[in-house]
């Protein structure tokens, strides 16, 4: 179920920028038109894999004055939001897996005046939205599993946005949904179709040899 507004958002994930010139990376990104950074952070705990922390979340903070979106893939996740909180993100989701009380966590993340969400993976069943929904600013639905950056779209992930959107729908709140990994020039139009209306995309941004080009040919397949 398509969306009615045409308001799409593009995140590149800094996972697949350079690190060693990860000011640059953000700079050039947000003068390329993205609306969001995205920032992926891993544990090696709740997933095999371990990337940065709210130090660097600070340092390229001053970089940009496009919204940081924090992506938590860390258990336990409380008592890391308030640093995220203090180094300047903007949105801050995590996965209900890695929470001891998911509503506590997205209370915590709001009082530390953040933007919640709450990140499904493929296999996570959609009921941990019952209770919850009401209470978000973001739905975010892992098209991979997540740990790492450019793997394959989990094509069966498509229904399950159109069965968040169309719960959004009912909540008649205005409620992110975004869609993360795996996204590219190839599919972005059908998983907006699908419902979704923000977009990360990491490897095919950072992959790419002019940014602006990129994220110009994701918007204009949204377009079209
Ligand atoms: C994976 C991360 C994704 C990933 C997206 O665990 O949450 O944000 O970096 O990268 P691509 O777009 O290359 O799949
Ligand atoms: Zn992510």
């Amino acid at each position: 179920m398509a969306r009615t507004d045409p308001a799409f958002r593009i995140a590149p994930s800094l996972l697949s920028a350079d690190f060693a010139r990860l000011g640059e990376e953000v700079r050039a990104v947000a003068a390329a038109g993205a609306d969001l950074v995205h920032f992926d952070v891993m544990d090696n705990h709740y997933v095999p894999n371990l990337t940065v922390g709210p130090l660097v979340c600070a340092g390229i903070r001053p970089h940009t004055t496009l919204p940081i979106d924090v992506h938590l893939m860390v258990r336990p996740v409380d008592r890391i939001v308030p640093d995220f909180a203090r180094a300047g993100a903007n949105l801050i989701s995590f996965h209900p897996e890695a929470s001891e009380q998911v509503e506590r966590t997205i209370a915590l993340i709001r009082d530390h005046g953040c933007k919640a969400g709450l990140a499904l993976n493929p296999a996570t069943p959609l009921s941990v939205l019952e209770h919850t929904l009401q209470k978000l600013d973001l739905v975010l639905l892992m098209s991979v599993n997540p740990g790492f950056g450019g793997q394959a779209f989990i094509e069966s992930v498509l229904p399950r946005i159109g069965e968040v959107r169309r719960r959004i729908q009912a909540t008649g709140r205005d409620i992110w949904l975004e869609v993360d990994g795996g996204i590219k020039a190839e599919n972005i139009a059908r998983v907006a179709a699908a419902g979704a209306d923000t977009f990360v995309a990491g490897s095919a941004i950072f992959g790419s040899k002019d940014y602006a080009a990129t994220i110009g040919d994701l918007r204009a397949r949204l377009a079209a």
